[in-house]
Formats: structure tokens, C-alpha cells, sequence
């Protein structure tokens, strides 16, 4: 496929967003890609930011003709535990009709399957980009330029790939995301390392602090959270939109995950669970001596980082804000705490069945030859929410990767088919667009 060789190339630069490392390697990824855009007639803009570049581009040939505004990100999640990769992470390495890389289906693979779907591109519609290097790090810089660029922005339909299918060989449109609270956690005890036997009986110890607020975050038994007014905005769902989900093979899914329960709230669906509701869930948790062998040591400080999913219509300053009172409640006396508030994103819900919705829907089923199924996602892309409210343009997430693509994790994939009929879908939805259908 001639939409390979540039891909593998796009994987080989390691655009870690997070790492200032880096930072270099993220802004090569951005003028990489404004080099391909500009090879298909497209003029670019690149955006200097606090952080990594904006790249913003346009192709507008007709000002009466539809105008599609595409969203990707060119930067990626860290590769390690590097320890558990096939191949090395920026060595793009193609296997049983996958290509294996970091960034392959989050997202370099999905965006670049919209720039290989520009060859032949009808004259009667017109194309923007806006591609960011900061999404894997809660998007600081693109949300501004989104309030501060609507003019530019405006557009008809919002396209995005930066999601997956439900099922492999399964056309899917998805039509909501979850949003994001993220905090970090740090609970100081004594003034400095204490020995636990000279001081053991006397010395709070924060790593004990920590099991006890943890445990009264959420319900052992009904897996409800416990943070008070958490669940006050969470709308409910319909049985007409249950009905428009696909079934989900549980069976398959303890499998995957290599577990006998699913657990999660209690009087919800898995499907429900994953997209409709809330979650909370600690990511990771310090303190005390974590080397080989022992040390009989009671730690002065320890702390842990927990986010939140969040659906509609949850605030994440307000979910932040109810999160950071109640642990400041069941904080134990003799203990500071320190809540530090990471990155965040808005939940999104659009129109399963608007006009471009429609549109992709033929598509998608003139190509897989069967119709799409619709879905929500639990994940988030910060950015969507915004460009709803800036551009009140329908938005179209049509997910390309799949569930088990590894995002974020060792061994990053991406299928080839989904690239190769990715591609063939979005050049028949700028046909049917540009047709006027
Ligand atoms: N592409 C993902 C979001 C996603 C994941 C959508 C799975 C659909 C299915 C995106 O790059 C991502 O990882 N977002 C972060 C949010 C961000 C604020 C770090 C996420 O969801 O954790
Ligand atoms: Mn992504
Ligand atoms: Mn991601």
C-alpha cells in the first residue's frame, strides 16, 4: 500500500509530548506533517505555543461548497516499560498485517489515514486541519486557540479519528466520549524518615493515612463513589439509547483482560459502566522504601494520583473542587495534604443521526459493506467539547483503531486494513459531501 511508506516514517519520530527530552523530536512530527498537507495543496500554519506546536492548515477552494475541519494530534504517549516491546518503539515494524510502533493507532495512524484520504479530493468541498502535539498532556495550549481562532475554525462538520472500532471488521460511529478530572495526592506525616522501631507507636505514618482515605473514596461492595454531590450532574440514560448499542461479549472481554469479574458499580451493564457513568480510579501511589529487602523505615511523606472519568453534563473544575473537599474531610488528624490538580477534560455527547453522521454512515456501510454500529467511549479527547461549543458544528468520531491496539502500552499497533479502509470510507464521505447528498 502507498499509504505505508510515509506512516512508517511519521511512527520513527518520537514525539513524546510529555517528556522535554523531546521537545525537538515533537516540533520535527508537526513540520513533518505540514510538509505532507502542503504536498496535497493545502496552506499551513504553524502555531507557536507555551509547549508544542499547533499546526493549523486549509485546502479552500469553494466558498460555497461544505467545509470539513479535521482534528488529530501528532504527539504521543511514553513508550516504556521499553523492556516489553516486539520491536523498538520508533522502529515502526510491520507484522501479520499490523504495524507495530508507538503511535500507530494513537493517534498517527488514524490522522494520517485523513491526509492519505486527500488524494483526488473533490474541488467542491473544503478541508482545514488542526493538528496539536499536546493532546496526550490535557491539550493547555490548543483550548485557548480554539476559543481564540472560531473565525478561522469554522467549519460545517468536525471529523475525527482518534478512537476505535467496537469489534474488528465492525464500521462504527461514535457519538460520546468521557471527560477527565486528574489529581495528585501528597500526605506528609513526621519532619523527616523516621526508624519504626524508635519511633514506631508515636510517628503517624502517611503510608497507613493513605490506605485510609483510599478506602473511603469508593463502596466495596456497590462500587459507588463516595465523594459527595459526585453523582448530582450525571444525566441519565434512555432505553431507546441502550437499544442502539451493539452487544457486548462479556466472556470475550474476562478473556482479554485475563480476569474471572468485571467489577465496577453496581446496577449497571459493563457497556454502561464504560461510557455512561462515572469512574474513579487511583493510578498510582508512592511512599516508603520500595528497594529489594527491607527496611524498617516510616516514611515522612507518601501520596498517590487518582482521576476521574466524567460524563454528561460533570464539570471537571467541579468534580476537582468536590474530590479536594472531601478528601480534605477524611483526612486523618495529624497529617498535611497537599492536592495537586493535574489535567482535565469535558465529556462529550453529539448527534448519532446528524447530517454528517448520515453521510459517514453510507459511507462506512458502502465500504465494509455493512452498517456501522454506535458507540460511546470511555476516553477523552479534551478538545472536542470545545470545538463543539466554539464552532456548533456537528461532530463526526469515527474510530479506527481497535480495542485491543495497546494505546499507551507496550507493543502500540495499528491494522492495516483498518488504515486502507479508512481511507476508502473518507474519500467516499468528501464524494457524498461534495455530491450535496
Ligand atoms: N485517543 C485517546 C482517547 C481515547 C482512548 C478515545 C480510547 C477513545 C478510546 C487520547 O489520545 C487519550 O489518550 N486521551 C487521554 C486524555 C488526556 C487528557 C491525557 C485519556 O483518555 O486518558
Ligand atoms: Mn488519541
Ligand atoms: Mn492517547
Amino acid at each position: 500500500m502507498n499509504a505505508l511508506e510515509p506512516l512508517l516514517e511519521f511512527l520513527s519520530i518520537p514525539s513524546v509530548s510529555t517528556d522535554p527530552a523531546h521537545k525537538e523530536d515533537v516540533r520535527k512530527a508537526a513540520l513533518w506533517l505540514a510538509e505532507r498537507l502542503r504536498e496535497r495543496g493545502f496552506r499551513t500554519e504553524l502555531h507557536e505555543t507555551p509547549l508544542h506546536p499547533i499546526l493549523y492548515a486549509e485546502r479552500l477552494l469553494d466558498p460555497k461548497a461544505p467545509t470539513v475541519l479535521v482534528y488529530g494530534h501528532y504527539d504521543v504517549q511514553p513508550p516504556d516499560p521499553l523492556e516489553l516491546w516486539e520491536n523498538p518503539p520508533f522502529v515502526p515494524t510491520v507484522r501479520e498485517g499490523r504495524v507495530y510502533a508507538r503511535g500507530a493507532s494513537d493517534d498517527k495512524g488514524q490522522l494520517w489515514a485523513h491526509v492519505a484520504a486527500l488524494e483526488g479530493l473533490p474541488a467542491r468541498v473544503n478541508v482545514k486541519f488542526l493538528v496539536e502535539g499536546e493532546e496526550e498532556i490535557g491539550s493547555p495550549s490548543l483550548l485557548p486557540f480554539v476559543r481564540e481562532h472560531r473565525e478561522k475554525l469554522q467549519a460545517d462538520v468536525v471529523l475525527i479519528s482518534d478512537g476505535a472500532m467496537f469489534a474488528p471488521f465492525t464500521p462504527t460511529l461514535t457519538y460520546g466520549l468521557r471527560g477527565l478530572a486528574y489529581l495528585e495526592v501528597r500526605l506528609k506525616g513526621a519532619r523527616r524518615d523516621l526508624h519504626s522501631g524508635s519511633f514506631g507507636g508515636v510517628a503517624p505514618n502517611p503510608i497507613q493515612a493513605m490506605g485510609w482515605i483510599l478506602s473511603k473514596l469508593k463502596d466495596e461492595k456497590t462500587g459507588k463513589i463516595l465523594v459527595p454531590g459526585l453523582y448530582d450532574r450525571v444525566r441519565p440514560v434512555s432505553e431507546e439509547e441502550k437499544r442502539l448499542w451493539p452487544s457486548l461479549d462479556e466472556e470475550a472481554l474476562r478473556r482479554e483482560l485475563g480476569v474471572e469479574v468485571l467489577p465496577g458499580e453496581e446496577g449497571y451493564s459493563p457497556l454502561e459502566r464504560l461510557w455512561t457513568r462515572p469512574t474513579l480510579d487511583p493510578n498510582g501511589i508512592w511512599g516508603g522504601y520500595q528497594g529489594e529487602g527491607s527496611k524498617t523505615v516510616i516514611p515522612a511523606e507518601a501520596g498517590f494520583k487518582v482521576s476521574l472519568r466524567l460524563v454528561p453534563d460533570q464539570d471537571p473544575e467541579e468534580v476537582a473542587s468536590q474530590v479536594e473537599a472531601y478528601l480534605r474531610e477524611i483526612c486523618p488528624p495529624g497529617y498535611t495534604m497537599e492536592i495537586l490538580r493535574l489535567h482535565g477534560g469535558r465529556p462529550v455527547l453529539t448527534d448519532p443521526f446528524s447530517p454528517p453522521m448520515r453521510l459517514m454512515a453510507r459511507a462506512l456501510e458502502e465500504v465494509w459493506g455493512r452498517p456501522p454500529v454506535y458507540t460511546r467511549e470511555g476516553g477523552t479527547i479534551p478538545v472536542v467539547a470545545e470545538l463543539q461549543d466554539a464552532l456548533h458544528a456537528p461532530v463526526v468520531l469515527l474510530g479506527l483503531g481497535l480495542p485491543d491496539d495497546n494505546l499507551h502500552a507496550p507493543n502500540e499497533k495499528f491494522d492495516l486494513v483498518n488504515l486502507e479502509k479508512g481511507i476508502a470510507v473518507l474519500k467516499r464521505f468528501y464524494e457524498l459531501l461534495a455530491r450535496g447528498d
